[in-house]
């Protein structure tokens, strides 16, 4: 089988070295090539393309049985998100209508939930996203779905992982606040668990259809995620610091417990990490066996 990845980057290589090992062919899409050596050495073909650009599509010559569409603008405000999301979605959409793969998956976020007073939240809200940033996304995920092809909406909660625990590594390094009095739900997910959620969704494309979230057993409040790192570390805790401003935030602000049940009972899915606690125990050995 072929597999296509359009925006190889932090997820996209993990998921390909999985498909890899199960045996499919793997191209991945990033933008510039800098990155090109390191995906070939693990064994994924790069495909240098800016999906912003319609004709470049061009470079896409072979047929793909499975597209994993993982793209982040990364950093840049409001507009790079709008010609991410809005038109790079709109000519992958264009051309998948062309290609005509037999399974789409399309990584979203959880930030398309707006909710605010620490409610749980599942898959079947359907508000419609407050913050510029989460509505563009929720946009993407409507656009994509109007395919003729079984579409999977996978919403990932925040993504941590290997050399990616900004709220462990701030922690370790002194730079740690805790927002207002620290009530707020982080919604997380290990990396890993992502890119097997994903592989589940291609490999079991009959029952996979429709949207899911994909987050960790766990929502925690700032201030208990705060005092486990302290405790486990004997380490101070953070300061305490004023509340974040939600118009600096790309994401906005929300409080919320997003539910993973949806896709566990489907799917019978285990995750290796089913709360923060497993994932950060290992960036903590990585971090004292750091030079
Ligand atoms: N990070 C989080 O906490 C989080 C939370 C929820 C959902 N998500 C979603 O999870 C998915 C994977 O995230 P990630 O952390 O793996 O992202 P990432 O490491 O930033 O990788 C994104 C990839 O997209 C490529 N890309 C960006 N703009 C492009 C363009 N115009 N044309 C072609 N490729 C382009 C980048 O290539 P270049 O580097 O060459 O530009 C990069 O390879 C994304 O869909 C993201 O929205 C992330």
């Amino acid at each position: 089988m072929r597999a296509l990845i359009i925006g190889c980057g932090y997820v996209g290589e993990a998921l390909g070295q999985r498909l890899i090992a199960l045996g499919h062919e793997v191209t991945g899409i990033r933008r510039s090539s800098q990155h090109n050596n390191r995906l070939a050495k693990l064994g994924i073909r790069p495909l240098n393309l800016d999906i912003t650009q319609e004709r470049e599509f061009e470079k896409l010559d072979t047929h793909y049985d499975q597209v994993v569409i993982a793209v982040s603008p990364g950093r840049g405000g409001n507009e790079a998100y709008q010609k991410v999301f809005g038109l790079g979605v709109n000519h992958i959409t264009k051309w998948l209508q062309r290609n005509a793969p037999t399974s789409v998956v399309f990584i979203s976020s959880t930030s398309v939930y707006r909710q605010k007073n620490a409610e749980w939240v599942q898959e079947d809200i359907a508000d419609i996203p407050e913050n510029i940033t989460s509505k563009i996304l929720w946009e993407a995920e409507q656009k994509i779905s109007t395919i003729e092809q079984a579409v999977t909406i996978l919403r990932s909660s925040g993504i941590y992982g290997p050399g990616r625990s900004h709220l462990f590594r701030q922690f370790m390094d002194g730079n740690a606040t805790i927002e207002g009095n620290g009530d707020r739900y982080l919604n997380m997910v290990h990396r890993d668990d992502l890119a097997e959620a994903i592989t589940h969704s291609i490999t079991n494309k009959d029952k996979l259809c429709g949207t899911f979230n994909i987050t960790d057993d766990e929502p925690v409040k700032q201030l208990a995620f705060f005092k486990w790192l302290s405790k486990i570390t004997n380490r101070p805790m953070p300061v305490f610091g004023p509340e974040p401003d939600p118009t600096t935030r790309k994401r906005g602000i929300t409080n919320k417990r997003v539910s993973n049940k949806l896709f566990k009972e489907i799917l019978g899915f285990q995750y290796n990490y089913p709360t923060f606690r497993e994932g950060l125990i290992e960036e903590l050995e990585n971090w004292k066996a750091m030079p």
